[in-house]
């Protein structure tokens, strides 16, 4: 496994791979890797010939009072466990790679960034859009591995590679959870033992929405205070959303016709925590 934190030599080599005619994947992430990540990697190896990880703790997708520094950095590891799965090449450049002196160029991202995620975290999505195209740039890949944990992101940096004609192929990957359903990810180890028991309200939420639905239910205002009231009596300690929304859009609908989005966003103690399931209706 190569490791390489220059962007020059991360897009010559890879250039050339390609030019050689080898299928590269690439799985970009901010590091504090877990098994959803190592399931990316593990996909991209499978389905390419090259899989090449990023790992980059992005600032700009960072708002003033959210956990940027906090944020967990445990590279050694993450290489550990990136070598464990195949990985052939990780992108590991520093801030001022990315972000040069002078650095001034942003994407707007699509219309569907100003909802849910969005409005929390203004901004989030610029930043986001703007490094996952500065990593496409950089490297060369005919496939970008994306968790379906973060829904919204997938949504966003799939219109964004639409509407720009980014010539990339953007696959959205299941979640991956622990086996009492916790969906994996970077900030559950900011989670005491009591908060990680009170953060099951998400999934178990998400569960009786399905159960819902399952059952013959398609009102979306009485799925959403079902929800709510599995998350209020985890009991988690606010909540940003817990809403059914169209998979494609994620704007309001009223009730669900062949399948809707469950989209989940709240605070555990210091953590904010997302989750989210798709509703199908079974016939
Ligand atoms: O999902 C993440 O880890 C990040 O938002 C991403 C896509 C790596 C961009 O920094």
């Amino acid at each position: 496994m190569n490791v390489i934190a220059n962007s020059y030599s991360i897009y010559s080599t890879l250039d050339h791979l390609r030019r050689e005619g080898k299928k590269i994947g690439v799985v970009p992430t901010m590091g504090a890797l877990h098994e959803g990540h190592l399931s990316l990697v593990r996909r991209a190896k499978s389905e390419c010939d090259v899989a090449v990880a990023t790992i980059f703790v992005n600032p700009s997708q960072f708002g003033p009072n959210e956990d940027f520094q906090r944020y967990p950095r445990t590279l050694e590891a993450d290489l550990a466990m990136l070598h464990a799965a195949g990985c052939d090449f990780v992108f590991t450049p520093a801030v001022e790679t990315i972000y040069p002196e002078g650095y001034s160029t942003y994407i707007e991202p699509p219309e569907v960034a100003n909802r849910l995620e969005g409005a929390f975290r203004p901004g989030h999505f610029r930043g986001v859009a703007t490094i996952v195209l500065k990593l496409f740039m950089l490297i060369p890949a005919q496939v970008a591995y994306f968790g379906r944990k973060d829904y919204q992101q997938v949504v966003v940096i799939s219109t964004m590679v639409r509407d720009l004609a980014v010539p990339i192929r953007i696959e959205a990957c299941e979640t991956i959870r622990e086996t009492d359903g916790l969906a994996m990810s970077s900030r559950n180890r900011y989670l005491s033992a009591s908060d990680r028991k009170r953060a099951l309200g998400l999934s178990r939420a998400l569960q009786r929405a399905q159960k819902m639905v399952d059952a013959g239910c398609t009102n979306v205002s009485e799925l959403e205070s079902a929800m709510r009231e599995v998350l209020v009596s985890a009991p988690v300690d606010s909540i940003d959303y817990a809403i059914v929304v169209d998979t494609e859009t994620l704007q309001s609908i009223e009730s669900i016709k062949h399948a809707a989005v469950a989209l989940i966003a709240v605070h555990v103690g210091k953590t904010r925590l997302i989750d989210n399931q798709t509703l199908v209706r079974r016939a």
